[in-house]
């Protein structure tokens, strides 16, 4: 199902939506932008607040995870940036990219239960890719002066209205649900569940983040194969580790941790229940 007239986002129903919160305290908004993680990035440089934010209707220069772009056309979609300031060590910041995607996870949850993240941090419904969070960090001097985490969710687009590359692999929240979704409550919705888990991780660590995640996941159970510049690894995921690597049962039994890479799921994906998020 497609909305009849792809129409721009009701900025100021969702600033009044924002009122009194720390996410979302104040809102940037463009018709179009090259990438709003650049814009938010430029705030942070310039001393914005936690929690601003940039929201941007279509991008000319989207950016994804590893150099990829990111798919951006107009009104139908979420493309928002944030400024964090999280008192944390560098090497810790990366967590923050897994906490955003058990985030994105509940909030695409509200509208569909079949939402699961895949480790890192993509979203996905029945496989489909729905959601990508891109998370940056800037230095100030050795200490971490700032991060933009960056959302891209597929809203309100159909799923013959994707680049031909992504046809096969790319979904949205309307097309699994065949439902249009009102945007500002989503992202109104997706900002609360990132504010809630971004404070959870910094006052109780890492730990308690754990097992929403791993409950959550695609991955856990499922064989896979991982090719990292250096090595290809092939087993099957026993979860997360504490410091946000994935843990895997190598076929000769030994267990690997894995820090970044794509991983291909071998044999189609895992669904495995997990407890209702709503
Ligand atoms: C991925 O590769 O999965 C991450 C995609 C992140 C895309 C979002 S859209 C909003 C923000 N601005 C960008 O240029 N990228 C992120």
């Amino acid at each position: 199902m497609q909305p009849a007239l792809p129409s721009p986002l009701d900025i100021e129903a969702l600033r009044k939506r924002r009122h009194g919160m720390r996410f979302g305290q104040r809102i940037e908004y463009f018709p179009e932008i090259d990438s709003t993680s650049s814009h938010a990035e430029m705030l942070a440089r310039a001393g914005a607040d936690e929690g601003t934010v940039v929201i941007a209707e279509a991008q000319t220069r989207g950016r994804g995870r590893m150099g990829r772009g990111w798919s951006s056309p107009a009104h139908r979609n979420l493309y928002l940036s944030m400024v964090l300031r999280p008192t944390l060590a560098p090497e810790e910041a990366p967590k923050l990219a897994l906490v955003a995607g058990l985030a994105a996870t509940e909030a695409i949850g509200e509208w569909c239960e079949r939402a699961r993240v895949k480790w890192p941090n993509d979203v996905l419904i029945d496989g489909r890719k729905v959601a990508g969070i891109l998370c940056e960090m800037g230095m100030d001097g050795e200490r971490l002066g700032h991060v933009v985490l960056g959302i891209g969710v597929n809203l309100n687009i159909a799923v013959e209205d994707f680049p031909d590359d992504l046809r096969d692999k790319a979904g949205s929240l309307m097309a699994a649900i065949d439902s249009p979704v009102d945007r500002v409550v989503f992202a109104d919705r997706l900002l609360t569940r990132l504010q809630t888990r971004y404070d959870e991780m910094l006052r109780d660590g890492f730990g308690a983040i754990r097992p929403h995640w791993e409950s959550l996941s695609c991955l856990t159970g499922a064989r896979v194969c991982i090719d990292e510049p250096q090595r290809r690894y092939e087993g099957t995921v026993l979860g997360l580790a504490d410091d946000g690597s994935l843990r895997l049962r190598e076929d000769d039994g030994k267990e690997a941790h894995v820090i970044a890479a794509d991983v291909t799921i071998v044999g189609g994906y895992a669904r495995p229940g997990g407890p209702s998020h709503r």
